[in-house]
């Protein structure tokens, strides 16, 4: 039977109808198929590539691998002008195995272990990053000669995934380890790096970090320390239930400020991985089973926190479009208004016995969710089968790219 869905005024804004068809098509002609299955439309990954640091003069891109490492995925990245940001051997070894060559690829863990340090240098990585003089002294040890740069701390105000509490320094710390590293004489000091937090939905985030940046760049002048890059990390934002703020007008407004700072004389590197890779894919799953607990309608899907929907533990908030059954009618709402007064509430859960395990406590439908219907979560190429695991037996999204 041809599947249906009803797209209400929240998907229509973020789905495009061209990835659905494709995905429609599959299932339709692949009638058995097991879900969760993660699809990844191949032109919408080739076209992100393409709109991702376009705007940003003098700008290099690294794909951040930790986003989706499917060989799949990468081997079609590995095909386009791309680089990769990786953070550990698991990963090194997926690009060894494609045979990606290390000038495309540097590595912004500020702490790494040895093995994947030397790992790393003996393939002929040399863009490493640090944040410690503990860290300093590993890469004089294992990297002599490597380009390092320096992660800073900065706000994350406004991300929905933020990433400020685990690294980074503040810029006296980071001129002092610079100053280390340049007195070392094994290490090259070459830049600075940041990242605004991940799903960073306040452009002016970047402002911030760029201008604490320059702050480091000037001071490092006056100790005759003359960095070469400045990494800007990831934390472009997609849209999930939202529409995000466009990367070409987030990249103007960076790409402004940039010139203002750095009047294009600075190397700029950028490590997105949820721009690239979220957008594209679509997680299609099945309703396993629903229950009515005291005022409440759970509905449990085959696809939850642990096998891939992790991030909806930690703010990130998925859409989701059920398969269209029997004869209801087309008649979802065009927008927001009457919404909340004919939708119905649902707590989605994922199929594991653990009560960690909710996806999320307060999802409206217009339509009823019953065992055996398909569900669609679209945007959901990003951080969800890189994340899973198969806790209780559970398997993780097969990834289809389409
Ligand atoms: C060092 C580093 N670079 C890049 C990224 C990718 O960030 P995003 O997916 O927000 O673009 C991350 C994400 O955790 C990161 O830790």
């Amino acid at each position: 039977m041809v599947k249906r869905f009803n797209l209400n005024y929240i998907h229509k804004r973020i789905l495009s109808k061209k990835m659905l068809f494709k995905v429609l098509n599959y299932i339709d002609s692949n009638p058995g198929v097991r879900t969760p299955l993660l699809f990844i439309d191949k032109d919408r990954l080739i076209e992100n590539t393409q709109i991702i640091g376009a705007r940003i003069q003098n700008s290099q891109v690294f794909y951040a691998v930790k986003a989706n490492g499917d060989p799949k995925v990468l081997s079609i990245l590995k095909d386009l002008d791309i680089g990769f940001e990786i953070a550990s051997l698991g990963e090194l070894s997926l690009l060894k195995k494609l045979g990606v060559s290390s000038k495309r690829i540097i590595t912004s863990n500020p702490v790494k272990s040895i093995e994947f340090i030397e790992a790393l240098y003996s393939y002929g990585v040399r863009y490493f990053v640090f944040d410690s003089i503990s860290e300093i002294e590993k890469l004089e040890k294992f990297a002599p000669g490597a380009q390092c740069y320096v992660r800073l701390s900065v706000p994350n105000e406004g991300s929905e995934w933020p990433l400020s509490k685990k690294f980074g320094v503040e810029i006296e710390d980071g001129l002092a380890l610079l100053k280390r590293v340049k007195q070392g004489g094994i290490l090259v000091p070459a830049g600075v790096t940041f990242h605004v937090g991940s799903q960073c939905l306040n452009p002016y985030n970047w402002c911030i970090a760029i201008d604490k940046a320059k702050r480091l760049f000037e001071l490092c002048k006056t100790e005759g320390i003359y960095l070469k890059f400045l990494n800007i990390g990831g934390g472009y934002p997609i849209s999930y239930t939202k529409v995000a703020p466009k990367i070409k007008e987030i990249e103007e407004k960076i790409h402004g400020y940039l010139k203002e700072k750095f009047h294009g004389k600075v190397k700029i590197f950028l490590e997105p991985g949820r721009a690239v890779v979220g957008e594209c894919g679509i997680m299609i799953t099945k309703v396993i089973g629903v229950a009515k607990r005291g005022y409440e309608n759970w509905a449990y899907l085959d696809v939850g926190v642990f096998n891939g929907l992790m991030e909806a533990i930690g703010g990130i908030k998925y859409s989701y479009v059920p398969e269209k059954i029997g004869d209801e009618e087309d008649n979802l709402l065009e927008n927001e208004q009457g919404f909340f007064e004919k939708a119905k509430k649902w707590v989605l859960a994922g199929p594991s016995c653990d009560s960690m395990d909710v996806i999320e406590k307060n999802v409206f439908f217009e339509q009823e969710l019953r065992p055996g219907q398909t569900v669609l979560i679209p945007s959901a190429g990003a951080y969800t089968t890189s994340y899973a695991s198969e806790f209780n037996g559970f398997p993780v999204p097969l990834v289809v790219i389409i």
